[in-house]
């Protein structure tokens, strides 16, 4: 049972949210419309589920190497990245602690020994700490000590950086469960980006998600992934971090998810028997779906911009040792991928558009939709108490 915190709820019609909550698929409703189409839910949503916990921003390279820094503005806050001399990222507000001024314009990358601000040239140390403030010394009263530059909660799992903007979601690994365990075997952070894609899907941030989480609309939609991939495969997997998905099988004679089930890779290393026959699906509240395949890694990074508006950047990441392949191309995964990217996104946007129609009304689940039926009941129960709550392991077997 759902205790409700009024202050903390989502500007939504509380009734519809509670249907999502119903154990039995034929009886639940999926997200009342508003939850897709308000300009209030979605600022909600960016205070409570995306600043209010850990979003991934990027990989690590954006900050690569010692004393990088990148300048990243995020809706109306800008930060800086910093990677420090102790090889640690850290991230800060990007303003000044003198007058405000932005340390580095948004976008801008330099490799500097300080973080040095451009109006009276204030500079930190890498770590945030103020070393020295221009013809300051005299000023009576003043103390360095007492102007750090101000930290945002950051960390870095198999490459990708998550950040928590407020503060106040919980430590991360906690956040994470065992997602980087389950990782491990692919060692996402060893691995190179062959490919990236940007996509912009004129559909709801959460419809993504849902149409990632569920196969149930693969033989309507994508004849070029059943040929690799059965669509009556999917598996849960258990999870005890705020993520949910699990595998699907690959046809025998398919190596990987490419147009011929060929592949101009090379195995990633050290995969079980297993893992060379199957293709994994994970999706990390709120923001990152990951993909690990026998021989690449595929991500996407969902940034909403409004309610009816998603900036997805699509990329493909592959082991070092498939350039030492003379016939290694990334297109045999990106292709593939980005014909089915836009058959799923023209079904996310066919979806948006239907949401917004007069005779929409919330719908049941499929056994095959478990996954976003869990989903839905995570930003359900969000917004009926302003908590974010881990999704519950689902079998997509059970009827
Ligand atoms: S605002 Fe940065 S040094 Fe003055
Ligand atoms: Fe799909």
């Amino acid at each position: 049972v759902t205790e409700l915190v009024p202050e903390a709820a989502a500007p939504i019609d509380a009734g519809g949210v509670m249907a999502v909550l119903d154990e039995e698929y034929g009886r639940a409703r999926t997200l009342p419309a508003q939850a897709y189409l308000s300009e209030d839910v979605l600022a909600w949503e960016r205070r409570h589920m995306f600043d209010g916990a850990w979003v991934c921003i990027g990989r690590s390279d954006l900050a690569p190497a010692p004393r990088e820094q990148r300048a990243i503005q995020l809706g109306s806050e800008g930060l800086l990245l910093v990677r420090g001399d102790d090889g640690v990222l850290r991230a800060f507000s990007n303003t000044c602690r003198h007058r405000g001024h932005e340390l580095l314009p948004a976008g801008a990358a330099v490799n500097k020994q300080a973080i040095r601000c451009p109006y009276h040239s204030w500079v930190y140390a890498l770590d945030g700490r103020l070393q020295a403030a221009t013809r300051f010394s005299d000023v009576p009263g003043f103390d360095p000590g007492e102007f750090p530059l101000i930290g945002l909660e950051v960390a870095e799992m198999h490459g990708w950086v998550f950040l928590n903007m407020s503060g106040d979601a919980p430590p991360f690994t906690d956040w994470t469960g065992n997602l980087a365990e389950v990782l491990d075997p692919w060692e996402p952070g060893r691995l190179f980006v062959g490919a990236t894609h940007e996509y912009v899907v004129k559909a709801n941030w959460k419809t993504i998600v849902e149409n990632y989480l569920e196969c149930y609309h693969c033989p309507n939609i994508h004849p070029e992934l059943c040929r690799v991939s059965p669509p009556e495969s999917a598996r849960g997997m258990e999870n005890t971090g705020a993520w949910i998905g699990g595998p699907m099988d690959l046809e025998d004679f398919a190596e990987t998810m490419s147009m011929t089930g060929k592949s101009t890779g090379v195995p990633i290393r050290g995969l079980s028997a297993e893992q060379r026959r199957r293709v994994f699906y994970m999706a990390v509240f709120p923001n990152l779906l990951i993909s690990p395949h026998p021989d690449y890694v595929m991500a996407h990074r969902l940034e909403p911009v409004s309610p009816g508006e998603t900036h997805v950047e699509c990329s493909w990441l592959f082991p070092p040792e498939s350039k030492d392949r003379p016939d290694f191309d990334a297109s045999y995964a990106s292709d593939f991928w980005d014909i089915t990217n836009g058959e799923d996104f023209a079904a996310c946007e066919s979806v948006y558009r239907g949401v917004g129609m007069r005779g929409y009304r919330p719908g049941p689940f499929d056994y095959r939709e478990a996954a976003v039926h869990a989903i839905q009941q995570v930003v359900a129960r969000a917004y009926l108490t302003g908590e974010v709550t881990k999704p519950q392991a689902v079998d997509m077997t059970r009827r």
